[in-house]
C-alpha cells in the first residue's frame, strides 16, 4: 500500500546572522492511512522545523531538500496556490502556539467551521463544531463558539486548534505539541480524540510532543529526534521498554516515574560541523570511531526498528556481542 506520507533524506538549513543551522539533517519517515506516529526528543530537536516543512509552512529563509510525498506527489516542488489547497482541505496542522496561532479578531466559531468542509448547514457545522468542544472536555461549547480567543484560557485555546485540526476531516494531520501545558485530565481527552480520529476517519496523524507518556499511550510508532537527526526508530512498545540508542535510554530514564535523572551534558549544537556521532560527547558507551564517522541508520534484525548507532550495526562482528573494530578502537 502507497504510504500517505514519505519523506526521505529531509534536510532544513537556516542561514542566521550568527551562521548556518542545520535544524533537521537527512530525516526519513513513513505514515501510513490511520497510523499515529510520534516524534520526541529535546527541545530544539528539530521536531516543529521538520512538521512544519510538510505542509510548506517553513519561512522562506529555509533551505530545504530532500522529498516529501503525500499520496505519492511530491510536495515539496508543487505550487504554492496548490500547496495552499491541500492546507485547507486535505493536510492540517495544528500548531505548537496557541497564543498567536488563532485569529484575534474572528469568533471561535467561525474560525472551527471554516475548517469543516463537508456540505453541512451552518448549523451543522456549528453542531459539529460545539460536539468536538465538548469532546474536549469544554466546559460550555456552545458559549466558547461565540466567543474570542483573548476571552480563552492558554488551555482552551489549545483545545480550540486541536478542534480546528479534526474538523476538516485531513487525510494527514500534523500535531505540534498538541498536548502542551494542559492538565492531566484535558491531556488524556486531547489523545482520546486524536486516537478517535485515527480510528474513524483513517487519519495518518504524526504527534510532535516532548511528552514521553502522550507518545506512549497515544502512537503506533515512534522516531527519536537529537540534533535534526533521527537516532531510532520502532513500535512504540518496543521502543519504550528496550531503547537501543543510548540517547533513547537516556530520554526514557528522564522520565518522572523511571528515575528522572537528566542526560548529562548539553545538546549538541546545530551550528558545529561535526564529523562524527552527534551525540558523541553526551554518550557514556561512545568508543573511538564515534568521533570522526558519522553512524548511518542500522535496521535491527527482523525487527521493523532503526538505530543510528554503531553498536547496533550487524554487519560487524557479531560473535563478540561487540563490534569487533569498536572493540580495538576502544581498547587503543
Ligand atoms: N526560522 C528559523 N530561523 C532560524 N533558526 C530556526 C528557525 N526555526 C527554528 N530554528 C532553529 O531550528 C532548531 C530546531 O527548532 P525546532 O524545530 O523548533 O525544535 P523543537 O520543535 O524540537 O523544539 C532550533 O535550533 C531553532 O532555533
Ligand atoms: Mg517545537
Amino acid at each position: 500500500m502507497e504510504p500517505m506520507l514519505s519523506i526521505e533524506q529531509l534536510t532544513v538549513t537556516f542561514y542566521t546572522p550568527k551562521g548556518k543551522v542545520k535544524a533537521v539533517d537527512g530525516a526519513s519517515l513513513t505514515l501510513h492511512k490511520g497510523q499515529i506516529i510520534g516524534l520526541i526528543g529535546e527541545t530544539g530537536s528539530g521536531k516543529s522545523v521538520l512538521g512544519l516543512s510538510i505542509p510548506g509552512l517553513l519561512p522562506g529563509t529555509a533551505e530545504v531538500s530532500g522529498t516529501i510525498r503525500f499520496k505519492g506527489q511530491e510536495l515539496l516542488t508543487l505550487k504554492k496556490d496548490s500547496l495552499r489547497k491541500l492546507r485547507g482541505t486535505e493536510i492540517a496542522f495544528v500548531p505548537q502556539n496557541p497564543a498567536t496561532s488563532l485569529n484575534p479578531v474572528m469568533r471561535i466559531g467561525l474560525q472551527i467551521t471554516e475548517a469543516i468542509k463537508a456540505p453541512f448547514s451552518r448549523k451543522q457545522k456549528r453542531e459539529h463544531a460545539a460536539r468536538l468542544l465538548e469532546e474536549l472536555n469544554m466546559p460550555k461549547p456552545w458559549d466558547t463558539l461565540r466567543q474570542y480567543p483573548f476571552q480563552l484560557s492558554g488551555g482552551m485555546k489549545q483545545r480550540v486548534l486541536a478542534a480546528i485540526g479534526v474538523a476538516g476531516q485531513p487525510s494527514l494531520l500534523i500535531a505540534d505539541e498538541p498536548t502542551k501545558g494542559l492538565d492531566a485530565l484535558v491531556r488524556d481527552q486531547v489523545v482520546g480524540l486524536i486516537r478517535r480520529v485515527a480510528t474513524h476517519t483513517g487519519a495518518a496523524i504524526l504527534v510532535i510532543t516532548h511528552d514521553l507518556y502522550v507518545a506512549r499511550s497515544l502512537c503506533d510508532a515512534i522516531g527519536v529526534m537529537y540534533a535534526g537527526e533521527i537516532v531510532e526508530s520502532g513500535p512504540t512498545e518496543q521502543l519504550f521498554t528496550q531503547p537501543k540508542h543510548p540517547y533513547t535510554s537516556g530520554l526514557i530514564r528522564s522520565m518522572p516515574g523511571k528515575g528522572m535523572i537528566p542526560i548529562p551534558g548539553v545538546s549538541h549544537s546545530l551550528m558545529e560541523e561535526h564529523r562524527g556521532c552527534k551525540f558523541l560527547l553526551r554518550c557514556s558507551q561512545r568508543l573511538g570511531e564515534c568521533e570522526w564517522n558519522p553512524p548511518e541508520l542500522y535496521a535491527l534484525q527482523d525487527q521493523d526498528r532503526k538505530v543510528r548507532c554503531f553498536l547496533h550495526d550487524s554487519s560487524r562482528g557479531r560473535e563478540q556481542g561487540v563490534p569487533e573494530r569498536l572493540v580495538a578502537t576502544a581498547d587503543a
